[in-house]
């Protein structure tokens, strides 16, 4: 095939975004507050004490949003509901002008042609259920299986596609194990449950989605973040701490949802802190699911480090290579091989990206409103072509979701890191297409042919 190839009918060409990160008003209409709401008010857990109380306003401006998103050209937007406004207290009580939101909000985008991709859990956990254990709590996978239940009857009628999780291993490493993220735990024999409990809320939550009349007009499926793992050397001790950082990182959630079971490597990993878990558990995870979402960001060469534990791995920098602000190595070539391995050994269902992008240090708004920021447009150029690649070898990959449709409120970095195609005035609330929104809006309009240039 040559290089003109494009990209299969019905593409998804997308952005994404996350509710903590993008709407403001967290405590608006009823709303309970959310594990990031205490965690970014907390001081010295987020750089320059930032929080999401204003983020970029989404709440208040999401006609203007999807209006923006239809000037690019998308046809499709991933976003995520926060569990907090729809049950303020995690359970119980429906809060119907939550619901309601989100519900103006799927509409606005069926108005535009714009497929809207829901995603049930990006990270906004009601603080009212951590205080309950959150995820280390069994209880949970009900919980969110009532709550995406609400989901279901609420916007099934009209969403073609959920995620249940976003990220389960961010959510455990992050929140559970190294304690960067909310809820900021720092507990080895923690992080293994949390896992766990991810997973198994998934599942349950996809059997509720069966057994729904959502499943009529959508498909369900999950996200994960994946990184391949390239060995620093070829000596024995590199190789199999490569080897451990994939099956903790990669394989610990995709091998217990495809094959209903962890991979070996875990117990090795976690030592003691390793439980041995309920077959009926790992039943309920390897629930049937309709396609896979990955988020791509960078890979990872690895060397044997026994300081870091528990995993005994550690990263080493690539210094010939594009670092982007938030230190991850740029590359494209490892796009493509994440998508060869998952298709080859997970088998043969639709793939999404639903997260790729980059902070860089972009230049200022200039006076005739453009950012030209190259570097985001290079990068996204040579993903784009990366999952081309990947298309051409067989892999059913059914879109791809830039992150971030705004420059937003990067977690524990605050707003320090702008990975938005679409720059944010944070004082004014002006949002100005990025060089790399354009660029990715005549990819689009061109169904790919663009990359060409
Ligand atoms: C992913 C998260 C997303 C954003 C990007 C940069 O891990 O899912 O919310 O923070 O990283």
């Amino acid at each position: 095939m040559s290089d003109s190839f494009l990209f299969p009918d019905g593409f998804l060409w997308g952005a994404a975004t996350s509710a903590y990160q993008i709407e403001g008003s967290p405590l608006a209409d009823g709303a309970g507050a959310s594990i990031w709401h205490r965690f970014s008010h907390t001081p010295g857990l987020t750089e320059n004490g930032d929080t999401g109380d204003t983020a970029c306003d989404h709440y208040r401006r999401f006609q203007s949003d999807v209006q923006l998103m239809a000037n690019l050209g998308l046809n499709a937007y991933r976003f995520s509901i926060a569990w907090g406004r729809i049950l303020p207290d995690g359970r119980g009580c429906v809060n119907a002008k939550g619901l309601d939101f989100y519900s103006r909000l799927v509409d606005e985008l069926l108005t535009r042609g714009i497929v809207p991709n829901v995603t049930l859990y990006h990270w906004d956990l009601p603080a009212a259920l951590d205080n309950r254990g959150g995820w280390l709590n069994r209880d949970i996978a009900e919980w969110f299986t009532d709550y995406a239940n609400v989901m279901f009857s609420a916007l099934g009628d009209r969403v073609q596609m959920w995620t249940t999780i976003n990220e389960p291993w961010v959510v455990s490493d992050g929140g559970y194990l190294y304690g960067k993220l909310a809820p900021g735990h720092r507990n080895l024999f923690e992080a293994p449950i949390a896992s766990h409990n991810l997973l198994r809320a998934h599942g349950q939550a996809v059997e509720a989605f069966r057994a729904s009349s959502a499943s009529g007009k959508g498909r369900i499926g999950i996200v994960v973040n994946l990184a391949p793992m390239y060995p620093g050397s070829d000596s024995t001790d590199d190789m199999m701490a490569t080897v451990r950082a994939d099956a903790y990182m990669n394989r610990q959630y995709l091998d217990p949802l495809f094959f209903g079971r962890y991979p070996e490597e875990m117990g090795e990993i976690f030592g003691e802190a390793w439980p041995d878990w309920p077959s009926d558990d790992m039943k309920m995870i390897a629930q049937p699911i309709d396609f896979l979402g990955i988020n791509y960001y960078t890979r990872e060469v690895i060397r044997y480090d026994a300081d870091r534990k528990p995993v005994r791995a550690g990263a080493i920098r690539q210094e010939g290579s594009i670092h982007t602000e938030t230190h991850w190595e740029v590359y494209p070539p490892g796009l493509t091989r994440i998508l060869l391995w998952v298709r080859d050994r997970y088998g043969d269902l639709p793939l999404y990206i639903t997260e790729n992008g980059a902070a860089f240090y972009d230049p200022p708004v200039a006076i005739d409103g453009s950012v030209d920021d190259l570097l985001r447009v290079d990068y996204l150029r040579e993903h784009l072509r990366a999952v081309r690649e990947a298309i051409r070898q067989g892999v059913k990959v059914g879109g791809y979701f830039v992150w971030s449709l705004l420059d937003n409120f990067e977690w524990s970095h605050g707003y320090s890191r702008r990975f938005g195609i679409v720059h944010v005035n944070y004082e004014t609330q002006e949002r100005t297409i990025k060089s790399s929104g354009r660029y990715y809006a005549e990819v689009l309009r061109t169904n790919g042919a663009a990359l060409e240039k």
